[in-house]
């Protein structure tokens, strides 16, 4: 298992870019399936997480082609089986993206369920509920979702979320494209993956309205054919790379991204002290090497605070001047950083779903073990303030999401590397 080690200390100072967004890309290659011609994804994120939905297209008999600048090609009409697998649905819970295009357009499909998983239980009932409500007949069975659409396809339907789920209002918008009639998704959610999957979908001939509020009304077409779509910038891998640079007090200018989808992120780093510029596809971040000041925050839906980026800023506010609350709303059990962050010298108190963070001037480089994703990328930003050397365990959860990430902070002066294990 590949580790990284970090020799922290070094004020992060350059230009990057900043890839296609992981949580876009997965539901639009999901979407393609509901097309009856290829679908062309381009500016698809280098990640294991887009790997595995390729290999799980692969599973099904599609085969899909890849060019250089990994623009993927994927013709649907060469799928053979409707079953995605427990060994690579549990790797990646975005799996489950695949099963309301797969209902809507070839009428039935058997999805393993994805369990638990480390961030807590996170269930897909609501999945399961929307397209039942668009009159699919759903058994869960032997770890197993087998769902069948009924005589005649997938009827539109009227659909209130009780909890405002990103992947679960995909999957229903997605069914919905290809269903008779028109469906309301209430509650749906307004993040800006599900708008950018809703410009896929229409420009594969999709009629959607009001995808980014959360009233989405989509009137189902007969057919939805091929298209060219370009994935979004990622504004979590943007995020994270402005922490970096302000819990080092340095300065980076990230290329190829969208101030417009990080407002909640941006103003709470302007309360750290940071010096923010941005243009129309960059933002420039300046500390001039001052220390960042203590933030409180608390996650919840789009547009609020995302809890993509909660770990991120305990990071933050660990070598911040004074105390900063965090509260978790989305997920429970979503600390579990804060565990290994100690064990670098960070000062935190967990009371239920609220992390007490109080700065402390400098950590400590510690052998440490990452958890999942974005708390990987809080390790990454506590190991590069720290005295000394880290080394972080567990990597394969940060190549889930970050693409390059050794390069990347290189070329902004960290001294890390890659080394076997
Ligand atoms: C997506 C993102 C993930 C992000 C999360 C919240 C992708 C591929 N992943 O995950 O990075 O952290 O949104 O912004 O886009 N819930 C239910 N029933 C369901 C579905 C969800 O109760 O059927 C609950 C979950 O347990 C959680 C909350 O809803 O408490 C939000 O989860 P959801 O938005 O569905 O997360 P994901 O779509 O899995």
């Amino acid at each position: 298992m590949d580790k990284l080690i970090i020799t922290g200390g070094v004020r992060l100072n350059g230009e990057i870019r900043i890839s296609g967004a992981k949580n876009s890309a997965l539901p639009i290659l999901a979407a393609t399936l509901l097309a009856d011609a290829p679908v062309t994804v381009c500016n698809l994120p280098h990640l294991h997480d887009i790997t595995t939905m390729i290999e799980l297209f692969g599973r099904m008999g599609i085969e899909p082609v890849i060019d250089e600048k990994l623009s993927v090609e994927i013709d649907p009409r060469t799928i053979k089986t409707l079953i995605a697998p427990y060994e690579l649905v549990k790797t990646m819970r975005a799996s489950i993206l695949v099963l309301g295009p797969m209902v809507a357009r070839f009428g039935e499909a058997e999805v393993a369920l994805p369990g638990g998983c480390a961030i807590g239980s996170r269930p897909v009932d609501l999945h399961i509920r929307g397209l039942e409500a668009m009159g699919a007949q759903i058994d869960v069975e032997g770890g197993y979702i087998k769902a069948k659409a009924p005589e005649g396809g997938l009827r539109g339907a009227h659909f209130f979320f009780d909890t405002v789920s990103v992947t679960g209002t995909e999957n229903i918008m997605m069914a919905a494209s290809l269903a008779n009639g028109r469906s309301v998704l209430e509650n749906a959610a307004r993040e800006p993956e599900v708008v950018d999957l809703a410009n896929c979908l229409i420009a594969m001939g999709a009629q959607i309205q009001g995808a980014g509020t959360d009233t989405i009304i989509i009137d189902g077409v007969k057919r939805l054919g091929g298209a060219r779509y370009n994935v979004m910038p990622d504004r979590i891998e943007t995020g994270t790379y402005l922490v970096a640079a302000a819990a080092t007090g340095g300065r980076v200018k990230l290329k190829d991204t969208d101030p417009s989808i990080l407002e909640a992120v941006l103003s709470k780093l302007q309360e750290a002290g940071a010096e923010i510029t941005t243009g129309p596809d960059w933002i420039e971040l300046d500390m001039k090497g001052k220390r960042p000041k203590a933030v409180n925050l608390r996650t919840a839906p789009y547009p609020a605070f995302p809890t993509d980026m909660q770990a991120q800023f305990i990071a933050l506010n660990a070598i911040a001047e004074g105390t900063g609350t965090v509260i978790e709303t989305v997920f429970e059990n979503r600390f579990m950083h804060v565990y290994e962050m100690t064990r670098m010298g960070a000062l935190i108190q967990v009371e239920g779903n609220t992390a007490i963070v109080t700065g402390t001037q400098a950590l400590k480089g510690a052998p440490v073990m990452a958890t999942d994703l974005r708390a990987s990328a809080s390790l990454v930003i506590s190991a590069l303030v720290a005295d000394g050397d880290t080394l972080i365990d567990r990597i394969y959860h940060i190549d889930r999401g970050y693409e390059c990430i050794e390069e990347k902070l290189q070329l902004l002066g960290a001294k890390i590397r890659r080394v076997p294990g």
